[in-house]
């Protein structure tokens, strides 16, 4: 698996398969910022080599779909977003999701505009009717990106974070296919064509 059943397009942004040969370099440089990696299980790549390791696990995961996320105005990558082989469980189809955005992209609209390609795919067109994604409490950045398009908390726990050696609390938060549908409509919608 890894590889995903399709590219996903709309205004400037496109999701396209990890291509090792052009993504490794710019991923090797974004990832060398720290910030990218308080709150990941993975350390920050200490080479060229080790970070295209982690492209190439992303790409043939077997558990996952990975998409690298390109800029077109830009013709830049601004990050990886992954999602999950959809299951069954209790009657329902899930999935979850994931990603590692650039830090120069934050908060630029783009993380946003990402999330509107990715959740009318996974709704509309792959029949999930559920995402759900885990956030270290204390991860701002995760939490309220996602509070912003309409996840909601189902669950936090105390678990061991090994980076930082504490207890932390862990959450959980779904997003419904009707969640989705009624998310907030402030959004900026940053060079995508409208919602009808
Ligand atoms: C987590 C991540 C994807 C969030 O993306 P982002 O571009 O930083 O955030 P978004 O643009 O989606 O945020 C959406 C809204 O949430 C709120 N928000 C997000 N972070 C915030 C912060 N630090 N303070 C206040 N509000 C915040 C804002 O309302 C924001 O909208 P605005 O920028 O128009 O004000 C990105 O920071 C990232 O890749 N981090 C590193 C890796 C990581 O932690 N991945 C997630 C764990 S798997």
């Amino acid at each position: 698996m890894g590889q995903p059943p399709k590219n996903l397009s709309r205004g400037h942004l496109l999701f396209r398969p990890i291509d090792l040969g052009e993504d490794s370099t710019p991923w090797f440089k974004a990832t060398q910022d720290p910030a990218m990696y308080v709150w990941t299980g993975n350390p920050v790549p200490a080479s060229l080599v080790e970070a295209r390791r982690v492209l190439e696990n992303y790409q043939t995961h077997p558990d996952i779909y990975a998409w690298c996320v390109r800029d077109l105005e830009h013709d830049d990558m601004i990050g990886v977003w992954w999602i999950g082989v959809p299951y069954r469980e209790e009657g329902t189809t899930r999935s979850f999701d994931a990603q590692r955005i650039f830090r120069r992209y934050w908060r630029t609209g783009r993380t946003q505009a990402a999330r509107r390609i990715i959740y009318d795919y996974v709704f509309q067109e792959l029949g999930i009717d559920e995402m759900r994604a885990a956030a270290w409490a204390d991860n701002r950045n995760s939490c309220l990106s996602m509070e912003a398009a309409g996840f909601h908390l189902a669950d936090e726990r105390h678990r061991w974070n090994p980076k930082h050696g504490v207890m932390m609390r862990e959450r959980e938060y779904v997003l419904t296919r009707e969640n989705w549908r009624d998310r907030p409509k402030k959004w900026v919608d940053w060079r995508l064509p409208h919602d009808v």
